[in-house]
């Protein structure tokens, strides 16, 4: 249920603009990798490029290649709705479909997918997938309620049972806590730790902390200057990135002297 995520040489667009240039990289099935960077550096770019989300904007592709597992998502005849539901994605605010109950909201990736389902399947499913995100317990007794009358906290929980719902390899997380209060944050963090047992997990961060305690590897981009493309500057285990780097612009970044 995990895949091992290749990228090579990747160049990402906005039309004329190149916002991303040249990164290549690999992410281990079964880890946390956290992408960390000034803002503008092109971290929810890049990360949405692994599942083909960056090319729902009219004008934007890219260049390069990204293999799961091997297979090029930008193959040719590739589907990229397929490829979303293999690579799931949770975004910087929580967005529940306001309208929808607990339970709806949990099933509408799968109801999108045009998936059929028993009252029993889909029961099992619900519970099993609000579990996975750490939230069955709080939410167990109102699953026909609306998931907007949850807490901030909850409902980014929420967006990740709908996300593991459908039952995806990869989950990329933009920011997941970014919107959240300090407690919610440790429970995501938990919870991002306990996801890594299934499935290969992408985070953006802005938080150092964060990307201390929940990352196995991490990635540090940059820009060259202003309008200019952003790029990865070091990619290495957490532990080294953060105690020994290799390149001066990573420490000037994690010991807070810029960006
Ligand atoms: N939809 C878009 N159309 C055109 N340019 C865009 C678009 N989205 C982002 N950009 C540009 O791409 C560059 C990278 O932006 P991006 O949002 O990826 O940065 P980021 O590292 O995620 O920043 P932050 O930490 O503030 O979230 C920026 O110059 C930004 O202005
Ligand atoms: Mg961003």
């Amino acid at each position: 249920m995990s895949k091992r995520i290749e990228v090579h040489d990747l160049n990402v667009y906005y039309g004329k603009f190149k916002a991303v240039e040249g990164v290549s990289l690999t992410v281990e099935p079964r880890t946390v990798t956290a992408f960390i960077g000034p803002s503008g550096c092109g971290k929810s770019t890049f990360i949405r490029t692994l599942n083909r989300m960056h090319e729902v904007i009219p004008g934007a592709y890219v260049e390069g290649r990204v293999l799961l597992d091997g297979d090029n998502l930008y193959g040719p005849g590739v589907d990229p709705v397929r490829v979303r539901r293999t690579v799931g994605m949770v975004f910087q605010r929580p967005n529940p479909f306001p309208t929808m109950s607990i339970k709806e909201n949990v099933l509408a990736g799968v109801r999108l997918n045009g998936q059929r389902l028993s009252a029993t399947a889909s029961a099992d499913l619900v519970e099993r997938s609000l579990r996975g995100a750490n939230l069955w317990n709080e939410v167990k007794d109102r699953l026909n309620s609306p998931g907007s009358g949850l807490s901030g906290g909850q409902q980014q929980r929420l967006c990740i049972a709908r996300a593991i719902a459908v039952q995806p390899e990869v989950i990329l997380m933009d920011e997941p806590c970014s919107a959240l209060d300090p407690i919610s944050t440790i429970a995501i963090e938990d919870l991002i730790g306990e996801l890594k047992e299934q499935y290969t997990v992408v985070i953006v961060t802005h938080n150092m902390q964060q990307a201390a305690r929940v990352s196995d590897q991490t990635a540090f981009f940059n820009l060259a200057a202003q309008g200019k493309p952003g790029r990865l500057i070091e990619i290495g285990s957490t532990e080294k990135i953060f105690s020994n780097p290799d390149e001066k612009a990573t420490e000037d970044y994690i010991t807070g002297r810029f960006g």
